[in-house]
């Protein structure tokens, strides 16, 4: 069964008009899963990265054992005032309201080879906030991975005209 089918739907959460796409019904299922996550260490193994950066909450889940298959370091980035040490952070704008992400300032060495990963990518603005950072510490994005693109949401774009390359194992359209 493909990773899609195994992905709920909650119509209007956490807001009305909001289709929540729930990866709990994904990560509960063994297959489910360990393919998700092989699917994207396929993707990269041969790419020389150095870290795995994951977004909080649900980027970690799927970042953390990308970084284990990928035997490289996982960084994460987390909301406002989570990160004990001396953070850089942005403000940014969600489908359902606004907030702010930070990452620790010796995270990231300048010339590492970043992979940011999260469960899924929306207005991009969450992602935008990331790759910003990252490239502020000297970074190199190598790619942005999602489990889940939502196209209509124009993430995808708007981190294309940043100049990141941009894949998905998924999208509901
Ligand atoms: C969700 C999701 C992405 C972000 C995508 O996280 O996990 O990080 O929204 O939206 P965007 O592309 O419009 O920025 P959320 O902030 O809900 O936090 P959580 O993972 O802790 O639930
Ligand atoms: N984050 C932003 N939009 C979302 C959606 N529609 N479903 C799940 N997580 C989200």
């Amino acid at each position: 069964m493909p990773i899609k089918s195994r992905i709920r739907t909650i119509p209007h959460h956490p807001h009305p008009g909001i289709m929540f796409r729930d990866i709990t019904t994904l990560l509960k299922d063994p297959v489910g899963l360990r393919t998700t996550v092989q699917e994207i260490v396929k993707r990269y193994q041969s790419q020389h990265i150095s870290k795995v950066v994951g977004i909080e909450s649900r980027g970690f889940i799927i970042g953390a054992p990308v970084a284990y298959q990928l035997e490289t370091g996982f960084v994460p980035i987390r909301k406002q005032n989570k990160l004990p040490a001396q953070t850089v952070g942005r403000d940014y704008q969600l489908e359902y309201g606004s907030d702010r992400i930070e990452i620790h300032v010796d995270a990231i060495q300048p010339g590492d080879r970043i992979l940011l990963v999260d469960d899924l990518i929306a207005t991009g603005g969450t992602a935008e906030a990331a790759v910003r950072l990252i490239r502020e510490m000297g970074g190199d994005v190598i790619e942005c991975c999602f489990v889940i693109d939502l196209p209509d949401a124009g993430g995808r774009k708007r981190l294309e005209q940043l100049g990141c390359k941009v894949f998905s194992l998924c999208e509901f359209g």
